[in-house]
Order: structure tokens, then C-alpha cells, then sequence
């Protein structure tokens, strides 16, 4: 079973799906985090021309695993669970993911690990594109203000000079780019629940989710 939660950046998705599977006991899939290690790939490799670096997916060993609160990720055996939360990261991260091969590459890697357990993830096109038959979907948003807020904390661990007013051109461009792209944009699935988290407290948006999975879990037995 999967239960998905897509949105734009920092509208909370992984904060509240990794609450989510906490409470319930379930597992925890970051799809941004798969195309972040991509990404992390790329520009630590010698192909700087995209195009070129494609050629180079099937030498990549990608693996991930939620445990501790943290959704971990190894690329050819290396942790680089730290590394893709940058802002260098950040910034190439939609030209990978606009690459019709990377998202090939990423939707396998998923659709092979969630057969085995239950699942919440959370991404951009999981209920439209990767998982269109999950049986819960929701769609989260929030002001674009408050998206960069919530970002410039996570960001501040790794990166102490980073600005709010980087963080929210950043996030402008990135919600763009998700929206705009050919392969698979950034778009609320027509049976998705949308949830809108501007205002609300933390507990209050995951009360309100657990609700709705309990709802329709029982409706559904
Ligand atoms: O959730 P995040 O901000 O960590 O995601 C990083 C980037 O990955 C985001 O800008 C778009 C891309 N992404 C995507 O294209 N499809 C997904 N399912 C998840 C993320």
C-alpha cells in the first residue's frame, strides 16, 4: 500500500509524511532526496554537459533507507545523506530532474522498493505520474513565505550565509521549472485531497491527515 503527499518545495511534504509514517509505523520514501543524489552526482562528476552525464545512469548505484527520523541515501556505497541538502544541490536540481531518462531512472528505483512494505512518500508527480493507482493522495501548499522560512532553517545547518531572500528566489525558479517542465510536472492528481498548511500548526495539518488515511482505510475494508 502507498500513500502519497505531492506539492512544491518546502510546502512541508517530507516533514509531515515522515511524521506520518512515524505514527502509523510505516515507511518513509523522499523522492526529492533521489533527485538530489542525482543531482550530487552530476555536478561531482567530470561531464559538466548534461546530455553526457545521462549516459553515465547506469553506472550509478543508488540506495536509501528511512531510519532514526532520517531518510538516508547512499550513491555507489557513499552516505551522502548531508550533501544533497546544499544549496549548490539545490540549484541544478530541477535541470536533472527535467531529464526524461533521470526520472526513468528515479520512478524504477521506487516502484521496486515500495512493493515490499507500506509506504508514505512524498515528491511532485507521485499521485499523477508514479503511483497514479496510490490509494491515499494528497496535495499539499502553503504561501510561498512561509515555504522559504521553513527552507532557510533546513538550510542554515549546512549553509550558515544563505539568505532568506536566496532561499525564496530559489524556491520562485524551482516552482516554476516543476510546473513548467515536459516530463511529468508538478500537478495536483484530480483525486487528490488538497491540503493547505498556511497558518495551520504542525499538529493540527497531521491530525487532520491521519484523520482522512484512517477514513479511508476503514472505508475501504
Ligand atoms: O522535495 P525536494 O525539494 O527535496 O525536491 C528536489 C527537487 O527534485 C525538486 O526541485 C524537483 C525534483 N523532484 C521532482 O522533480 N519530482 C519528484 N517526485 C520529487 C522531486
Amino acid at each position: 500500500m502507498i500513500i502519497v503527499i505531492d506539492g512544491p518545495a518546502g510546502s512541508g511534504k517530507s516533514s509531515t509524511a515522515k511524521e506520518i509514517a512515524n505514527r502509523l509505523n510505516i515507511q518513509f520514501l523522499d523522492s526529492g532526496a533521489l533527485y538530489r543524489a542525482v543531482t550530487f552526482y552530476w555536478i561531482t562528476s567530470e561531464k559538466p554537459d548534461i546530455r553526457s552525464f545521462i549516459k553515465l545512469l547506469p553506472e550509478v548505484e543508488l540506495s536509501s533507507e528511512y531510519k532514526n527520523r532520517t531518510f538516508y541515501v547512499k550513491l555507489n556505497g557513499n552516505d551522502i545523506t548531508d550533501e544533497i541538502r546544499t544549496q549548490r544541490v539545490a540549484e541544478h536540481v530541477s535541470e536533472v530532474a527535467m531529464q526524461p531518462e533521470v526520472r526513468a531512472f528515479v520512478n524504477r528505483h521506487m516502484r521496486n522498493l515500495v512493493v515490499n512494505d507500506v509506504y508514505i512518500a512524498d515528491g511532485r508527480d507521485l499521485g499523477t505520474a508514479v503511483f497514479p493507482d496510490a490509494q491515499i493522495k494528497f496535495y499539499m501548499t502553503a504561501s510561498i513565505e512561509e515555504r522559504a522560512k521553513r527552507r532557510l532553517k533546513e538550510m542554515q545547518q549546512s549553509d550558515a550565509e544563505i539568505t532568506l531572500k536566496d532561499v525564496m528566489n530559489n524556491i520562485r525558479q524551482r516552482d516554476q521549472k516543476d510546473q513548467s517542465r515536459a516530463s511529468d510536472p508538478l500537478k495536483k492528481a484530480d483525486d487528490a485531497i488538497e491540503i493547505d498548511t498556511t497558518g495551520k500548526t504542525f499538529d493540527e495539518q497531521i491530525s487532520d491527515m491521519i484523520t482522512i488515511i484512517e477514513t479511508k482505510i476503514k472505508l475501504n475494508h
